[in-house]
């Protein structure tokens, strides 16, 4: 699957942008949340959310990336996000908070920084619906993906298989037309791009091209 980050997307046009790239094939939006505590940059909230819930019918993806979570993830759910994403790094009491959004209805996310060991969340596997394996440090759109980050990526592929977990893999970071081949080889399922689709002229073809490119 498919999921443009919105965060390189044209804000003074934002219905439009996502319009287009649902138009474009694109399966999922993926909205990032920055709090300027857990990552030096500032970015949308729970509005934000509610109005990309108005403007398509693709689910929404929301990624936090901010501390204490678990006292804004009722909001977001509300709001409309059906997969809730929040960082290993920022939650000490993680079985809990994805706990919380599986309660209220959204799917659970756990991401993890590129320099965060993918053993740190081997506990809490069966409680999640999705891993983020983060292949840039968060807080930037645009930045140089790390290929370092795919051996967790391979290693999770393996454990899923092993503990028949249920469970998507993420990426996000850096997932451009050039590398989303050797990303799906790793087992990746779902494609976060934010720059390597809004950057580019057009996005139908942007996003047939990569789909292309998975089919292998
Ligand atoms: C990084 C964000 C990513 C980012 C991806 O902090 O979590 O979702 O928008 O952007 P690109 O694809 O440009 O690296
Ligand atoms: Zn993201």
């Amino acid at each position: 699957m498919i999921a443009p980050s919105i965060l390189s997307a044209d804000f003074t046009r934002l219905g439009d942008e996502i319009r287009a790239v649902e138009a474009a094939g694109a399966d999922m939006i993926h909205v990032d949340v920055m709090d300027g505590h857990f990552v030096p940059n500032l970015t949308v909230g729970p509005m934000i959310v509610e109005a990309v819930q108005r403007a398509t019918r693709l689910p929404q993806d929301v990624h936090l990336m901010i501390e204490n979570p678990e006292a804004s993830i009722p909001e977001y759910i509300k709001a409309g996000a059906h997969w809730v994403s929040v960082h290993a790094e920022a939650c000490p009491h993680l079985q809990r908070t994805l706990n919380l959004i599986r309660d209220l209805g959204a799917q659970s996310g756990v991401a993890i920084n590129p320099a965060t060991p993918l053993e740190s969340i081997h506990p809490v596997l069966e409680d999640c619906d999705l891993v983020v394996i983060m292949t840039v440090p968060p807080g930037f759109g645009g930045q140089p993906f790390i290929s370092q980050a795919l051996n967790k990526v391979r290693e999770l592929a393996l454990l899923v298989q092993k503990r028949k977990l249920s469970l998507e893999i993420e990426v996000d970071g850096g997932v451009k037309i050039d590398n989303i081949k050797e990303v799906a080889e790793a087992g990746t399922t779902i494609f976060v791009s934010g720059s390597g689709i809004f950057k580019t002229k057009n996005y139908a073809a942007t996003i047939q091209e990569m789909k292309k490119r998975l089919s292998f």
